[in-house]
């Protein structure tokens, strides 16, 4: 009999319609559209700006994308992970809002945070369960309304990220396609250097750290370049060796859209043509979690069935990894 593995066979995505342009964040902190662009590649991102609004409407609007393009009966769907830094409130899972809203009544959901690396990891844990034959229908969200933590008066973190969601469909595949091996890896000692420091467990949010903003996100952004280029390069590579694969063989690489030098230096190591590189971090900024699923999703139609595709990504935390994935299906 053959092995079960986890394929991805249907993609769905979502954005807010609202664009911060970098013209209008010249208005908003001290920066100009020839920096952001240089040093991240970044001219555009979305903000979901409706209020009472957070990161379940981006996860729902992304997921009924997807139940719309394939005619998916979202009653066979067996589990709904969300993955994102920014869940809608804390103790009620996010993905249980979205899983209900989308008619997924037979399914349980939970959420998973890993920073910048949810999806890489949401996609190991939807495989490992589509693998052991225990379920057959996951279905894998990215969503972070991350313009909830970001401080707009900070020029080192509000020129980089945006909203925004993307959702996969896992299912069971029997000619040997979809996820083929994976590297993953986590160093806390990372943490101080990428975190929003306020508002979690260890520090409660009181008046005075309200007042100083200590509830944003905060990055010392020169360390997490260097340790984002070191790493995702470095696991990209080594599972490409481990599986005796070269540049030619690999059509795609999926990477984290965090900032265009980080993934140019990630597509570098592995040798690999620019014409073969997903990027949409031009459009969208850093979604974080969404950010691999939107590349999907903006790709989608030039996917082929067979194709190899290496995942990368890193994170706060920190957290990263490589994923080295065959796509199921033609669009
Ligand atoms: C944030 C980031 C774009 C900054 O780029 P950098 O090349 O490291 O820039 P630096 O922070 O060294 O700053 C260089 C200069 O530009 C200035 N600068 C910083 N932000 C600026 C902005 N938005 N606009 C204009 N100038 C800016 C700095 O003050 C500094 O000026 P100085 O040389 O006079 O001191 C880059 O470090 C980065 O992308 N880091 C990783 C971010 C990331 O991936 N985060 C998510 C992880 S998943």
């Amino acid at each position: 009999m053959s092995k079960i593995t986890a394929a991805i066979t249907a993609v769905g995505g979502y954005v807010p319609d609202f664009v911060l342009t970098n013209k209008v964040l010249e208005t908003m902190v001290e920066t100009n559209d020839e920096w952001i662009t240089t040093r991240t590649g970044i001219k555009e991102r979305r903000i979901l700006k409706e209020e009472g609004k957070g990161t379940s409407f981006l996860a729902i609007k992304a997921a009924e994308n997807l139940i719309q393009k394939t005619g998916l009966d979202p009653k066979e769907i067996d589990l709904v992970i969300v993955c994102t830094a920014t869940p809608d409130m804390k103790a009620a899972a996010t993905a249980a809002y979205t899983a209900t809203q989308i008619g997924a009544i037979n399914a349980f959901s939970y959420d998973l945070e890993a920073a910048c690396s949810s999806f890489l990891f949401g996609m190991s844990t939807a495989a490992a369960y589509i693998e052991s034959g225990r379920y057959k229908k996951i279905l894998l969200i990215g969503a972070d309304k991350n313009s909830s933590f970001i401080n707009y008066k900070d020029r080192a973190t509000c020129i980089i990220f945006g909203d925004g969601a993307g959702a996969v469909l896992f299912e069971p595949n029997n000619e040997g396609l979809g996820l083929q091996d994976e590297l993953l890896r986590s160093n806390g000692e990372g943490r101080e250097f990428l975190q929003a420091t306020y508002g979690g467990s260890s520090y409660p949010i009181t008046e005075d750290t309200f007042k100083e903003g200590k509830h944003y996100v905060f990055q010392d952004g020169k360390t997490v370049f260097k340790n984002a280029v070191f790493n995702m390069a470095d696991v990209a590579e080594k599972i490409l060796k481990r599986n005796n694969l070269t540049n030619d063989d690999i059509s795609w690489l999926a990477a984290h859209q965090a900032n265009k030098r980080i993934i140019d230096a990630t597509a570098n190591r592995i040798n690999l043509e620019e014409e073969k590189v997903m990027m949409n971090i031009q459009r969208y900024g850093n979604t974080t979690s969404a950010t691999l699923p939107l590349l999907l999703f903006d790709y989608e139609s030039k996917l082929k069935k067979g194709d190899k595709i290496v995942f990368a990504a890193f994170g706060g935390g920190f957290t990263w990894g490589s994923i080295y994935f065959k796509w199921a299906y033609n669009s």
